[in-house]
């Protein structure tokens, strides 16, 4: 596990678009997970400005998104797949056949979630998968108590997690309750994962993440167990993991 601390959410988002942009430098036709919320806005940002300044070319790598809402259509401006265009998708050149985002309308959402990890696992494996966290160590929508052997998969939202989302809806009677999630063998079975933090809310999941035990109640402690897990935070994210900044 390495443990970065940055000074500032500009400078942690700014280090993550060159971690995924030197990925598909170095192999074009990479695999890249994503992640949405407000923690990856700003690494989505600085690969737009490197997309336009021919730093970086989207052509040939494919994404596939770790979660999407259940009953929420993709042209509605609260699913994620209406947030992957509008924040990343719509202003770089990446093939619209390589973008794969979970079919929150799914009739069949088990055959969904299937045909999803089929996908994956045809594409030849994630090759960076980016991650942020919830104040509950939720990674994707795997929330407290998840089995770590988990595929694809359907899941009741956190209370915790719907409050926490609340803030991007009107009110919180129109978060959903459900989502598609990729699950934590998903995850644990990327190349190289890459868990961005930022603020003081998110110091508690990321002290039992990094110092925890690691147990289903921390989703995010299983990734003690990756061989190539990079968490980069500021400082306010790092502030109950004491002085001890250490690399491993
Ligand atoms: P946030 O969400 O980036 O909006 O804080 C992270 C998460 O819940 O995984």
């Amino acid at each position: 596990m390495r443990i970065m601390v940055v000074k500032s959410y500009h400078e942690m988002s700014k280090k993550a678009a060159n971690m995924v942009a030197s990925q598909v430098v170095l192999k074009p036709d990479s695999i890249i997970g994503l992640a949405t919320g407000e923690t990856p806005l700003g690494m989505y940002d600085e690969l737009v400005k490197m997309y336009t300044a021919g730093i970086v070319d989207f052509s040939e790598a494919s994404t596939f998104n770790l979660d999407e809402y259940c009953g929420i259509s993709k042209d509605n401006p609260q699913s994620y797949f209406y947030y992957m265009a509008k924040k990343l998708f719509d202003h770089i050149n990446i093939n619209r056949n390589k973008i794969n985002i979970p079919n929150g309308m799914a009739k069949d959402v088990e055959k969904e979630c299937i045909e999803y990890d089929e996908k994956i696992k045809s594409a030849g494996g994630i090759d960076i998968q980016i991650l942020g966290i919830g104040r509950n160590g939720h990674i994707g929508f795997n929330e407290p108590d998840i089995k770590f052997e988990s595929r694809t998969h359907l899941v009741n939202l956190d209370e915790d997690t719907i409050i926490a989302n609340s803030r991007f809806f009107d009110s919180i009677d129109e978060v959903p309750t459900k989502a598609i999630s990729m699950g934590i063998k998903n995850i644990m079975h990327a190349e190289k994962i890459v868990l961005l933090a930022n603020g003081v809310e998110k110091a508690n999941a990321i002290y039992k993440t990094i110092k925890g035990k690691i147990t289903p109640e921390v989703p995010a402690s299983i990734l003690q167990l990756h061989r190539d897990v990079v968490i980069m935070m500021d400082e306010d994210a790092a502030s109950m993991i004491g002085d001890s900044i250490y690399e491993d």
